[in-house]
């Protein structure tokens, strides 16, 4: 299947994702910026959760996977878990869904490297790849919401349902929760919250997309807002 195509805009160099447009007064807003919170410690909280046994998959991880990208950037991904690739490799999204997932972020000028963090809801994979628990999730959010708050992104982009309902609270479908932009409260500061399918469904689902680049485009849209205001 070819993924790489579909996030391309038509009729332009591939050198530059966007249309001309969009990619107009970006360029502040992707840069990596400095302004984490230094109250809390990534290095220190990555240690924390290497060393957590607060769950059951604890014992059956190969490694706890932390967070990867540059804390302080503009945006921050929230996935799911771990899959077999990221236990192995120790780092999220570094497997198929991963791959497109880059692709997704490169269609936006982004890239972990120098504009995006990334992160899960669960830090340890679930065995054989099952959805995660609700105590699973309940123990690890905490994590998560530290993780954020060091980071302060401008916007989060939540792929998959497990995420949108870990930060957003809600049980509601993806169907009936993209297209607008939803907002989480963290220490008083609400935080824009684009939400979206998980790469790893558009993998199987590749008709879905459409959908998924109307939500990119309400990102970069999101983002650029924010850096106007
Ligand atoms: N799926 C996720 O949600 N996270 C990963 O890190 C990999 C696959």
């Amino acid at each position: 299947m070819g993924l790489g195509p579909v996030w391309e805009l038509r009729n332009q160099p591939s050198e530059s994702p966007l249309p001309q447009q969009l990619d107009a007064g970006l360029t502040a807003a992707r840069k990596p910026v400095a302004e984490s919170n230094h109250t809390i410690d990534l290095g220190a909280l990555a240690q924390e959760v290497a060393q957590c046994k607060a769950c059951g998959l604890c014992q059956t991880r190969t490694q706890t996977v932390f967070a990867d990208g540059v804390p302080g950037s503009p945006l921050m991904v929230v996935g799911e878990a771990p899959g077999a690739d990221e236990d192995q490799q120790g780092f999220p999204f570094v497997g198929r869904a991963g791959q497109l997932l880059d692709k997704m972020l490169h269609a936006l000028g982004m890239n972990r490297r120098s504009n995006v963090y990334i992160a899960n809801v669960l830090k340890c994979r679930p065995p054989g790849n099952r959805n995660p628990e609700v105590s699973e999730v309940e123990q690890c959010t905490p994590y998560l919401l530290q993780q954020i708050q060091a980071s302060q992104p401008k916007v989060l982009f939540l792929v998959g349902r497990f995420a949108i309902n870990a930060l957003l609270n809600t049980e509601k479908p993806i169907s009936q929760l993209r297209g607008v932009v939803h907002h989480i409260e963290l220490h008083g500061r609400q935080i824009p919250a684009v939400v979206s399918y998980h790469p790893a469904y558009l993998l199987r689902r590749p008709e879905e997309k459409s959908k998924s680049w109307d939500d990119l485009l309400l990102l970069n849209n999101t983002l650029n807002s924010i850096v106007q205001s």
